[in-house]
């Protein structure tokens, strides 16, 4: 990731000025029309955009062909909570099935949330629909990860950058949507000329440029990032990560990131949250999480990227999981992390650890006092990098 230019932040806060969750004002809009005008009104920088509060999604488990019976649940996503500043960016890590897609999809409301709440604005868009959920879904956009199976191949890529303005012909009147289209693929560094051409005429790092753009175009305040350079090259993705960042001071937009690779996760994000198993192990910013982990899971993770320095590889000490990831659909009691979990003691089993500063740490100035959901949190120092 040798390209990658670490610029001033959009928000620069100072690490105890973020609490991972804030008190919610709600919006009461007893009409459609207010309901609109609260989700159109701007944020200011720094302050809560998305309030995500207790989130949980179950996906029923189902016997049976023709009578159907419910059998249980896998519980993709189970008491999640967190905030998303307007202008940061919060990272979103942990291992394959932990349910970060399951995440995204709920915030963008393409899956239906068990029980929880999801104010954009402070209002719970669980709950919207009609012309309030319509202008929430244009405010909130997603960048998918497959840039080679996310675009539809038979469409030109004025077609597809411009498809969202069917739905929304408010953004761009029929007239000025191929001058708007040629605008977008400039700004995500395409020629304008591409607008006739197909998916397949273009690399990989262009689509993705392509699904950027798509992404734009409804001017939206919120971009979810589905793992969106796992499937580049590594030298795109430092140019795919850098267009991000440019947009989002350019656009004044807010991100969420969802990545595999905590180096790239690191290096776009002001805050990460780490989630284990349905749950969010330990959040905090980016210096917190990377240099002061305190939750066991964080520091295993973290103990197996890879560390350029040989000096600082052979200092460091790696933490080697055993044991697979337990079903989601019968999760361990307590804490979730407790069958891999090096520390764990019989408390783990009996008492669910709640995502919260630990008591240890209370009212310190210590990095380490962030929110971690362990009963013994504590600092260890895994990466010498
Ligand atoms: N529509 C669905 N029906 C049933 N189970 C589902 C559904 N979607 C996801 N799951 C399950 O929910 C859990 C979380 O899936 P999710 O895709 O959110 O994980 P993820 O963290 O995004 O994983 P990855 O890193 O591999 O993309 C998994 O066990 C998955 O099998
Ligand atoms: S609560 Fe116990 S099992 Fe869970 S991470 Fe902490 S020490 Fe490990
Ligand atoms: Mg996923």
């Amino acid at each position: 990731m040798a390209e990658l230019k670490k610029d001033d932040k959009a928000v620069d806060q100072p690490a105890d000025a973020t609490p991972n969750t804030t008190e919610v004002e709600k919006v009461d809009a007893a009409t459609a029309e207010e309901a609109v005008a609260a989700i159109e009104a701007p944020v200011e920088r720094g302050e809560p955009i998305l309030q995500v509060r207790n989130l949980v999604k179950h996906f029923p488990l189902t016997q049976g062909i023709l009578f159907k019976k419910q059998v249980g649940a896998v519980k993709a996503v189970d008491g999640v909570s967190f905030d998303l500043y307007q202008g940061e960016t919060l990272g979103i890590v942990g291992e394959s099935g932990c349910g970060k897609s399951t995440v995204a999809k709920l915030l963008m409301t393409l899956e239906r949330a068990t029980a929880g709440e999801v104010f954009y604005k402070g209002q719970d868009i669980t709950k919207l629909s009609g012309r309030a959920l319509k202008a929430v879904r244009r405010n909130i956009q997603m960048v998918f990860q497959d840039p080679y199976t996310s675009l539809n191949p038979r469409m030109t890529v004025g077609d597809i950058i411009g498809e969202p303005f069917e739905i929304h012909p408010e953004v761009a009147p029929k007239g000025d949507r191929r001058r708007k289209v040629q605008d977008l693929l400039d700004v995500v560094g395409l020629n304008p000329e591409y607008i006739n051409r197909y998916p397949h005429q273009f690399s990989g790092g262009q689509r993705q440029r392509i699904g950027i753009a798509r992404g734009l175009a409804l001017n939206p305040e919120i971009i979810i990032c589905d793992e969106p350079v796992s499937a580049l090259d590594v030298s795109v993705q430092a140019q795919v990560v850098n267009l991000m960042e440019k947009l989002q001071d350019e656009f004044n937009l807010s991100y969420i990131f969802i990545a595999h690779d905590l180096s790239i996760v690191r290096h776009i994000s002001d805050r990460v949250g780490v989630m284990y198993l349905g749950k969010m192990a330990e959040i905090g910013t980016d210096s917190e999480i990377y240099d002061h982990p305190t939750h066991p899971y964080t520091q295993a993770l973290l103990s197996a990227v890879p560390v350029p320095d040989p000096d600082a590889r052979d200092r460091r000490e790696r933490i080697i999981l055993t044991g697979d990831v337990p079903s989601p659909a019968n999760p361990p009691s307590g804490c979730r992390f407790r069958t891999r979990c090096w520390k764990a003691q019989p408390k783990c089993a009996e008492e669910m650890p709640l995502l919260a500063v630990p008591e240890r740490f209370k009212g310190s100035d210590s990095p380490a006092a962030h929110e971690s959901a362990c009963h013994f949190a504590e600092e260890k120092d895994v990466v010498h990098a």
